[in-house]
């Protein structure tokens, strides 16, 4: 992560930039390939997250596959040196062009959100003389506990297919001849923090999957998804996710009968290691007596607090100043809710100082607009300093 004393070398760069810290983003693959392999978990990269291409290169050489929300993902994972046999394809609507280019690439699975999606797949796949791996992502009605923008896997959310549905299709889905039934997915939502959350997935994935055995579903691979949370509030405490205790919990839970488990995370593999950096244009008070920062980035950047009221960690990384001050953070984008943070507690913070807004590695630039024109931003790598 930065420090101030890194801060003089970012004044060459053009603000505002994403910074991305290289050595962190190593430690955080070793930590995670090293706990999964000591359960045999397959780990795939959620693209979705950050598709920077160096990151994309770096994640690809700790040998982890990739979790793709649509063809351009597909694509992109494949230029980025991942190999198909290890590319899972979920995402509640696809497109005939995005299945058949995926059918195409010969991916891991494609994993199917409706009775209507399994019977495209049949038929593109037909046309094409294959037959196509799929995964069943069941909907399994858990509460994952947090933000209600980025929560996926309750009843009436509109991923995955209900567990009745689900049963009472099997016959046709069964007598599908260009789609094989190759696992089930389940993906209950992000940025989840309170763990035990993941027992209750076990609970529900082991009633599925013996509850699928008994009616003679023959499948092989279970995908648990992603969704473990980050600290956002004091990165510096948990650089690195815990991700020893969520694989110990589903180790000690999930009773899948010796299948290959699968997992799918992207924020907590990227998220900690990106920070945008961003210098102040200007300060005034309004009328209320609020003091406001005017930064140079905007949600154009980072959409997160703008979209979810997301909260960052935001540093002045310049200031020298003892004075203390609360500020409210806003971009520059024509937006009111385009607000970093409010009543924010930094030194006295002028035109011209720096401020890093942390842990925005994972859906910062993945999700970057032009709205107002703005250009894209561009990308900092620490060992390129
Ligand atoms: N698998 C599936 C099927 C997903 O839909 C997602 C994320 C993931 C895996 C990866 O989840 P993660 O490990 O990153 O939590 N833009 C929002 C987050 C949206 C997540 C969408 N799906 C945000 O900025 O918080």
């Amino acid at each position: 992560m930065l420090s101030r004393q890194t801060a003089p070398s970012l004044r060459k760069f053009e603000t505002p930039f994403y910074f991305y810290d290289i050595n962190l983003l190593r430690q955080t693959l070793e930590s995670i390939t090293s706990v999964a392999k000591r359960y045999g978990f397959v780990i795939h990269y959620a693209v979705k997250a950050n598709f920077d291409p160096r990151i994309l290169s770096i994640i690809r050489e700790y040998g982890l596959g990739a979790d793709c929300a649509s063809g351009n993902e597909v694509r992109c994972a494949i230029e980025a040196g991942f190999d198909p046999s290890g590319i899972m394809y979920a995402g509640v609507g696809k497109r005939d062009a995005e299945l058949r280019y995926a059918i195409e690439q010969g991916i891991f699975a494609i994993n199917c959100e409706s009775l209507q999606e399994i019977q495209v797949v049949d038929s593109i796949a037909g046309a094409l003389g294959k037959v196509q791996d799929i995964g069943l992502r069941v909907n399994p009605d858990i509460d994952p506990k947090t933000n209600k923008c980025i929560d996926t896997g309750q009843a009436d959310s509109k991923f995955g297919i209900s567990y009745e549905e689900l049963v009472a299709n099997l016959d046709v889905i069964k007598s599908l001849k260009n789609v094989r039934v190759a696992g089930i997915h389940l993906h209950i939502g992000s940025q989840i923090r309170e763990l035990h959350v993941f027992e209750y997935l076990c609970v529900k994935v082991n009633s599925i999957v013996e509850h699928l055995g008994k009616l003679g579903l023959d499948f092989g691979f279970v995908d648990v998804g992603g969704g473990l949370g980050i600290n956002y509030d004091v990165p510096e405490n948990e650089p690195v996710p815990n991700f020893a205790s969520v694989f110990s919990i589903i180790q000690s839970h999930l009773k899948v009968g010796g299948r290959p488990v699968h997992f799918e995370f992207g924020r907590a593999i990227v998220a900690q290691c990106g920070e945008l950096i961003t210098s102040v244009l200007f300060n005034k008070t309004t009328a209320s007596g609020r003091r406001l920062v005017i930064v140079d980035a905007s949600m154009t950047e980072l959409i997160r607090p703008a979209l979810y009221g997301a909260y960052h960690n935001i540093e002045n990384i310049t200031s020298t100043s003892e004075e203390r001050k609360r500020y409210t953070i806003v971009g520059t984008a024509c937006e009111s809710t385009d607000v970093f943070d409010e009543g924010v507690t930094l030194p006295l913070t002028q035109r011209g100082d720096l401020l890093t807004i942390k842990s925005a590695g994972a859906y910062g630039m993945s999700m970057a607009s032009r709205y107002n024109l703005h250009d894209l931003p561009s990308a900092v790598y620490s060992d390129e300093l």
